[in-house]
């Protein structure tokens, strides 16, 4: 499958879907174009290094229908077919939803539906939790509310800070968003409504 990857930032995640392509894990997924939305994204780089065109499409001084327009006519030119969005913060439109409807696959960083948005360790150390973790999940029209792929628990310690908590989770998240992501592209993920089951080989 032609897989768009679109990203905000750091793009570890990103990083973890090259190192799983280029080792062979991933021999349904072919990374095509990454987007990124914020200038100096250093998601950029790790494209660059790797030979994976790539496209810098600024949110900042647009609308959100014009983004995601912008957005959907570059991935339309490119035949993706599958949209990882890794690390991309930043609510999408329905009308983008839908026309990659069950094809877009989220990583989030807690045990959805605990801490959805931006800021799940904070939200998740804040409210005393003992386990947090990380899910893969597609994406549906709320906010990090499509149905579960997988998830990873994590246990927070007493002395657990946001930071600490982040790259303790992050670990999981590069091991889970390459399965995730041959699971979907392999045809291997039925949905059920907000069910999903995994077909066995
Ligand atoms: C990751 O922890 C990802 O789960 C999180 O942002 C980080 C991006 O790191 N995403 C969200 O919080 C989405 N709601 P990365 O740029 O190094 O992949």
């Amino acid at each position: 499958m032609r897989v768009g990857v679109m990203a905000s930032g750091r793009g570890s995640n990103f990083q973890a879907l090259i190192d799983a392509a280029e080792s062979g894990e991933t021999p349904d997924v072919e990374l095509v174009h990454l987007i990124v939305n914020k200038k100096g994204a250093y998601a950029i780089q790790r494209a660059k290094k790797h030979g994976i065109e790539h496209t810098l499409i600024t949110s900042d001084d647009k609308t959100r229908r014009e983004f995601d327009q912008d957005v959907l006519g570059l991935l339309k030119k490119q035949n993706i077919e599958v949209i990882v969005l890794a690390g991309f913060m930043r609510i999408l439109t329905p009308e983008f939803i839908d026309a990659y409807r069950n094809r877009i696959l989220n990583i989030h960083p807690s045990l959805l539906p605990s801490f959805p948005g931006a800021h799940a360790h904070r939200d998740a150390i804040k409210y005393g939790v003992k386990v947090s973790g990380c899910t893969a999940h597609l994406v549906d029209e709320g906010i990090d509310s499509g149905p579960i792929i997988m998830q990873t628990p994590v246990t927070v310690s007493e002395e657990e800070t946001e930071e600490s908590l982040a790259n303790k989770i992050l670990e999981y998240e590069h091991q889970m968003l390459p399965k995730a992501l041959q699971l979907l592209c392999s045809g291997k993920i039925i949905v059920n409504g907000r069910h999903i089951e995994i077909k066995s080989d």
